[in-house]
C-alpha cells in the first residue's frame, strides 16, 4: 500500500501510477534526499520530538540505504518518486522509528530541499568548468599574439584586429556568465525544510539548525513561497541559456573560421568526424551540436516559465516536470564546456591564412579617415573623402598602396608622406590602443586583467 494512501479504498491505476510517478528522473537526488533526512531526524532529535534511540535507528537506515543505492541493489523504478522511495525502506529497516522519518516534514518541502542542494553543487561545478575554459582561451591568446585577423561587421571585412582580441571578446562573456551563475547561487542556497506542505509545522522544530548542518546561511521566510516557487531553477536555466548562447555564437565562428573558406583554424582529427559518404570530409560536429543543443535549452527555460505562469499558490503537482529541464540543462552546460576547453587546446591556427585575408580590399579606410582628422579635417569631410579615394580606387582597378602621393594629394593636400605608414596592415591593427581595443599595449592590459579574472576564486 502507499504511505498515502489510508483514506482510499481502491488501489492507485495502472496507469495513473505510471503518470505520476517521478522516480525515473529523481533518483537521481537519492544523495541529497539522504542529506536533508540526516538533518532532519538530527533536528526532531535534538528538539525531543522523536527519541535519540529512534534518530541512531533511522540515521543507520539512511546510511546502509545510500550504501546500496551506490552499489546498485537497490532498484525503485516501481515507486512514485525517491522521497517516497528512501522513506519506505527506512521503514522497512528501521521498522517503527522509521515511522518517524517523515515527522514535521512534507514531499513539497522536502523536493525543494534536494533540487536546492543539488543546484548549489551542480552550480559549484559549472563556475570550475567556465574557468577552465576561460583559462584555455586566454593561454591561446596569449601563445598567438602576433596572429592578425579580418575583424568583421555584418560578416563583411570591417578592420584587421588581432585574433587574441577574438578570442577575448568571448573570455569576457564567459566571465559575466560565471558572474551570473555565483549570484543566482546565493538565491539558491536558502534552506527551505520546516516549511512543511505549505504552511509550516505546530510541533517545535529548529530550522536554524537544521541549515547549520546542511550549510545553509540562512532559512527561507515564507512556507507558501518556499514550497510554491522554481525562480530559482528558472533564474539558473535563464543563466544557462545566455551561457550557451554565447558557446553557440562561438560555434558559429568556430564552424566558418575551420571552413575552407576562411581556413583561419583547423580541429584536431580527435574532435570531427568524417561522412559516410564523402571520403575527403572532415565536419566540425562538436561545435555544431553545441550550436544546436542551445536550443534545446532555452526550450527548457520557456518551458518552465510556461509551466508555473499561472499555478495559483503553493504546490501544485505540475511543478514535478521543473526535473528534465534542470538536469539536461546542467548536463548539456557541463559537457559542452568540458569538450571546449579540449577542443581548443587542440586546435591548429593558419596565421598566414589569417593575415592573406586581413591584407584584403580597403581595411584601412578608418584608419586614413583618422590620418586626416589628426590633420585638422573634420572627420564627416574626412569620411567623404576616403570614400571618394575608394570609389576612384575600384574605377582603376587599384588600392590605397597603389596610389601615390601626389594621387593623394589631389584629393586632399593634408595628406602627406606618412600616409604610406599608416596604410600597411600592421599599422592598423598596432595602433588601436585606446582602453579595450585591439591594439598592443591595450591587448596586454587585457590579458593582464584577465589573468587576475581566472585566478580570483569567485
Ligand atoms: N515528486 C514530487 C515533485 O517532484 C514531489 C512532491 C510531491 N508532492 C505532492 N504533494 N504530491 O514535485
Amino acid at each position: 500500500m502507499d504511505l498515502w494512501a489510508g483514506r482510499f479504498t481502491e488501489k492507485i491505476d495502472k496507469l495513473v501510477r505510471d503518470f505520476t510517478s517521478s522516480i525515473k528522473l529523481d533518483k537521481k537526488l537519492y544523495k541529497y534526499d539522504i542529506a536533508g533526512s540526516t538533518a532532519h531526524v538530527k533536528m526532531l532529535a535534538r528538539c525531543g520530538i522523536i527519541k535519540e534511540i529512534e534518530a541512531e535507528k533511522i540515521l543507520c537506515a539512511l546510511k546502509e540505504i545510500e550504501k546500496d543505492i551506490k552499489a546498485g541493489k537497490l532498484n525503485f523504478n516501481q515507486k512514485e518518486d525517491i522521497h517516497l522511495a528512501i522513506e519506505e525502506e527506512v521503514i522497512k529497516r528501521a521498522g517503527q522509528a522509521g515511522k518517524k522519518l517523515h515527522t514535521a516534514r512534507s514531499r513539497n518541502d522536502q523536493i525543494a530541499l534536494d533540487e536546492r542542494l543539488y543546484l548549489r553543487e551542480e552550480i559549484g561545478q559549472i563556475i570550475t568548468l567556465i574557468n577552465d575554459f576561460q583559462k584555455t582561451l586566454l593561454g591561446l591568446a596569449e601563445k598567438n599574439l602576433d596572429a592578425v585577423m579580418p575583424g568583421y561587421t555584418h560578416l563583411q571585412y570591417a578592420q584587421p584586429i588581432l585574433f587574441s582580441h577574438h578570442l577575448l571578446a568571448y573570455f569576457w562573456m564567459l566571465q559575466r556568465d560565471k558572474e551570473r551563475f555565483k549570484d543566482s547561487s546565493q538565491r539558491v542556497n536558502v534552506m527551505p525544510l520546516g516549511a512543511g506542505a505549505l504552511a509550516g509545522t505546530s510541533l517545535p522544530i529548529d530550522r536554524e539548525y537544521v541549515a547549520k548542518l546542511l550549510d545553509f546561511p540562512k532559512v527561507s521566510e515564507n512556507s507558501l513561497d518556499t514550497v510554491g516557487d522554481r525562480d530559482y531553477i528558472i533564474e539558473f536555466l535563464s543563466g544557462a541559456a545566455l551561457l550557451m548562447m554565447h558557446l553557440s555564437r562561438l560555434s558559429e565562428d568556430f564552424i566558418l573560421w575551420s571552413s575552407p573558406a576562411f581556413s583561419f583554424i583547423q580541429a584536431s582529427d580527435a574532435f570531427t568526424t568524417g561522412s559516410s559518404i564523402m571520403p575527403q570530409k572532415k565536419n566540425p560536429d562538436v561545435a555544431e551540436l553545441i550550436r544546436g543543443k542551445t536550443g534545446k535549452v532555452y526550450g527548457h527555460l520557456i518551458s518552465l516559465l510556461v509551466t508555473m505562469k499561472a499555478l495559483p499558490l503553493s504546490y501544485n503537482r505540475d511543478m514535478q516536470e521543473d526535473k528534465l529541464a534542470l538536469f539536461e540543462t546542467t548536463q548539456t552546460i557541463k559537457r559542452s564546456l568540458k569538450l571546449y576547453a579540449k577542443m581548443f587546446d587542440h586546435i591548429k591556427i593558419d596565421k598566414d591564412s589569417m593575415r592573406k585575408e586581413a591584407d584584403k580590399g580597403f581595411f584601412a579606410a578608418t584608419d586614413l579617415t583618422d590620418y586626416l582628422v589628426e590633420k585638422k579635417v573634420p572627420f564627416r569631410e574626412a569620411h567623404q573623402l576616403i570614400g571618394i579615394i575608394i570609389k576612384y580606387c575600384l574605377g582603376e582597378g587599384k588600392g590605397f598602396k597603389d596610389l601615390t602621393l601626389s594621387d593623394y594629394q589631389k584629393f586632399s593636400s593634408s595628406f602627406g608622406e606618412d600616409v604610406f605608414e599608416r596604410i600597411k596592415l600592421d599599422s592598423c591593427v598596432f595602433n588601436k590602443e585606446s582602453a579595450g581595443g585591439t591594439g598592443k599595449k591595450s591587448l596586454a592590459r587585457q590579458i593582464e586583467k584577465a589573468r587576475k579574472a581566472v585566478s580570483l576564486k569567485l
